[in-house]
C-alpha cells in the first residue's frame, strides 16, 4: 500500500487506471469501516482510501480538535485489507489557503435543511465540498459510504447526480456491535455507562420496526413510540425522530415503500446518530437495521 499526500501524487499513481474503487473517511477505523474498504476491494482492481480528517464539516463548537486521529494504526488496518493507495493530505493540500475558509463550496439545497442540517449548519456543504473534490480528483470510480450517515449518502448521490461527475455511488449496510449500537468512531469517547445507556437508540429503532412489521402505517405513531423509547432513558437526550422518505428526506404521513427512521440523541458531549430503512409493499413490511444481534428483551419497548 502506498500512502500519497499530494494531489499531483494521486493524479500521476492514477493516470491510465480505470477500475477504481473508492471510500472515503476522516480515519479511527472500525468494522463499520472495513466493510466499505472490503467492498471496494472485492469490486475492483484498484482501491483508494481516503483520510482526511475534514475541517470543513465541523462547525466552530464542534469536535474537530478531539476527533481521533491514529493513522498508524489505520494504515496497518488499510493495508491488511488490500487497500492499494492511502490518499492522507494535510489540510492545505486540500483547501488552498488553509486555514482561510475555501471560496468554492458545493450545497446541496433541501436533502441538508432537516434532520442533522438543523443541530449542524454548514456540515453538509463541507461534506458535499470535499466529497466533489475527491470525486473530482479520483475520475471514474465507484465510491461506496455507509448508510449509518443515511442523510449523507442522499447527499452525495444527489450531488453526483446534480454535477454530472461520472461516480457511482453504493450504498453499504450499517455496522453494529453485537449489542445493537450502531458503531461509530465517537462511540470511544462514552464512558462505560453512557454507552451502556446509548443501547436505548437501538433499542427504539427495534421497537419502531416491531410496530411497522406488525401493520402500524402512521409515521406520526410510529415517530412516537421511537421517540418514547429513547426518552426513558435518563442519560440520553433526543435530538430528533423523523420518519422520512427515503430520498427526498421530506417528512411522511403515511409508511408507504421506503422510509428512513433517523434518530440524533446526544449522550453528555457526545453526539449520536442511527437509523433504520423500513420497506412497505403489497405483501407486508419488513425493517432493515443492518448487521446487528441483539435480541429485545420482553416489555422493551414499554407502554404505547
Ligand atoms: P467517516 O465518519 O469516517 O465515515 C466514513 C464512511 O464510513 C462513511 O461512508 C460512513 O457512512 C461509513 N460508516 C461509518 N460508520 C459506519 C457503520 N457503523 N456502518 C457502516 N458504515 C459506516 O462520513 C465521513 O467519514 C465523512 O463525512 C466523509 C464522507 C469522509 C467526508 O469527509
Amino acid at each position: 500500500m502506498r500512502t500519497i499526500r499530494t494531489v499531483a501524487e494521486l493524479r500521476a499513481a492514477l493516470a491510465g487506471k480505470n477500475d477504481i474503487g473508492l471510500v472515503p473517511t476522516m480515519g479511527a477505523f472500525h468494522e463499520g469501516h472495513l466493510s466499505l474498504i472490503r467492498r471496494a476491494r472485492a469490486e475492483h482492481d484498484l482501491v483508494v482510501v481516503s483520510l482526511f480528517v475534514n475541517p470543513a464539516q465541523f462547525g466552530p463548537s464542534e469536535d474537530l480538535e478531539s476527533y481521533p486521529r491514529d493513522e498508524q494504526r489505520d494504515a496497518g488496518l488499510a493495508a491488511a485489507e488490500g487497500v492499494d493507495i492511502l490518499f492522507a493530505p494535510p489540510a492545505e493540500e486540500m483547501y488552498s489557503g488553509y486555514p482561510a475558509p475555501t471560496l468554492t463550496t458545493v450545497s446541496v439545497e433541501g436533502l441538508t435543511a432537516g434532520l442533522c442540517g438543523e443541530a449542524r449548519p454548514g456540515h453538509f456543504d463541507g461534506v458535499a465540498t470535499v466529497v466533489a473534490k475527491l470525486f473530482a480528483l479520483i475520475g471514474p470510480c465507484t465510491a461506496y459510504f455507509g448508510r449509518k450517515d443515511a442523510q449523507q449518502l442522499a447527499v452525495v448521490r444527489r450531488l453526483a447526480a446534480d454535477l454530472c461527475l461520472p461516480v457511482d455511488v453504493v450504498g453499504c449496510p450499517l455496522v453494529r456491535e453485537p449489542d445493537g449500537l450502531a458503531m461509530s468512531s465517537r462511540n470511544r469517547h462514552l464512558s462505560p455507562g453512557q454507552r451502556q445507556a446509548a443501547l436505548v437508540i437501538h433499542r427504539g429503532l427495534r421497537c419502531g420496526a416491531e410496530l411497522v412489521v406488525g401493520g402500524e402505517r402512521d409515521a406520526r405513531r410510529l415517530r412516537r413510540v421511537v421517540a418514547n423509547v429513547l426518552t426513558t432513558e435518563p442519560l440520553v437526550r433526543l435530538e430528533y425522530a423523523e420518519v422520512v422518505d427515503a430520498e427526498t428526506l421530506a417528512p411522511v404521513e403515511l409508511i408507504a415503500g421506503e422510509v428512513l427512521v433517523a434518530v440524533a440523541a446526544r449522550v453528555g458531549e457526545v453526539r449520536l446518530i442511527d437509523n433504520m430503512t423500513v420497506r412497505v409493499d403489497a405483501f407486508g413490511a419488513s425493517a432493515d437495521l443492518g448487521f446487528s444481534v441483539a435480541p429485545l428483551g420482553e416489555g422493551s419497548c414499554g407502554a404505547r
